[in-house]
């Protein structure tokens, strides 16, 4: 099982952690969010940081689009603007993103999900086919889009939500690249589609919340959906000279659950690896987010 963090990202920064929040830089500016894993004490004092901090997040009540989160407010403390970009870079993965301070805590990216951005950028680099494809479910505002199509694929990006496809659509435009296909529809409809049609894949990425909606009110529960969804994408990805990543943030599940699903969907003949990725605040303190498995066939 690998533990696995963003390296060397200058425009991001966990600074503390503790007491269900965390304080965290994002380019020029500093924002105190809600972190219900963060379980131990804060590091620095309170007083430290207020001095720190632009803005806080506080939440009220309410449910999210992501899932069952609350929807809340942000309390401004010194000047900032609403939006924002930060810049991604490693080696020739280079990319940018608008983030925007949204009712639900989020800001647009999740910085622990750049180690998936990485290997996805050198995964696709590593396919020998000439025009590989690849398909992001759940892609929000479409980092791992950017990753894969700066690597050379032709990407199809979908997500349910048409804001937040227009916000993929922000970020690629930012970033000086094109040709991203923009899908808005329920993901698990969509891959069933393309499984029935033979519409096949040398790359897939999915990072599925634990409750959602498609366009048209389809019902996306993790627990009862996840394995139907990777039976499906079993179906349209190549045998050979390709990927997948799932990414899986929620529910509890262990990095050994997302690695039991998969290689029981896509055949366990392949190399795989699993694990969690985590931020580091600047004390040290390690916040696991998510887990995640990948291979390479
Ligand atoms: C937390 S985001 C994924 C994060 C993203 N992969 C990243 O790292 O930036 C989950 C996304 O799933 C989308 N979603 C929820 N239910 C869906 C469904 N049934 N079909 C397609 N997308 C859905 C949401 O709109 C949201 O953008």
């Amino acid at each position: 099982m690998l533990l696995l963090t963003p390296e060397y990202w200058n425009d991001y920064a966990l600074i503390d952690s503790g007491e269900f929040e965390k304080l965290e830089r994002f380019g020029e500016y500093v924002l105190a969010r809600p972190e219900p894993k963060a379980v131990w004490g804060k590091t620095l004092p309170d007083a430290e940081w207020q001095r720190l901090m632009h803005t806080a997040y506080s939440t009220g009540a309410g449910f999210g689009r992501m899932g069952r989160e609350d929807s809340g407010t942000w309390n401004r403390i010194q000047r900032m603007p609403d939006q924002w970009p930060v810049d991604y870079r490693r080696g020739a993965l280079q990319f940018r993103l608008r983030l925007g301070l949204t009712a639900f805590k989020h800001v647009g990216v999740f910085p622990e999900q750049a180690p998936n951005w990485d290997y996805i950028y050198s995964a696709v680099r590593g396919l020998s086919c000439e025009r590989p494809k690849v398909l992001n479910l759940f892609a929000y505002t479409g980092a791992a889009s950017l990753a894969a199509r700066a690597a050379g694929a032709d990407v199809v990006h979908l997500d349910a939500v048409r804001q937040v496809v227009g916000w993929a659509r922000e970020n690629m435009t930012l970033s000086g690249i094109d040709g991203i296909r923009w899908v808005v529809e329920d993901a698990l409809k969509f891959v069933r589609r393309e499984a029935r049609r033979r519409n096949m894949y040398s790359g897939l990425i999915l990072d599925p919340p634990a409750y959602g909606h498609g366009p048209e009110g389809e019902r996306w529960k993790l627990d009862e959906c996840l394995w139907e969804l990777l039976q499906e994408c079993a179906k349209i990805l190549m045998s050979k000279d390709s990927f997948c990543v799932l990414n899986l943030y929620s529910n509890g599940f262990s990095a050994l659950v997302a690695d039991t699903a998969v290689a029981a969907a896509f055949g366990t003949g392949t190399v795989q690896e699993s694990g969690e990725l985590f931020l580091q605040d600047q004390f040290g303190k390690r916040l696991p987010l998510s887990v995640f498995t990948r291979f390479i066939r």
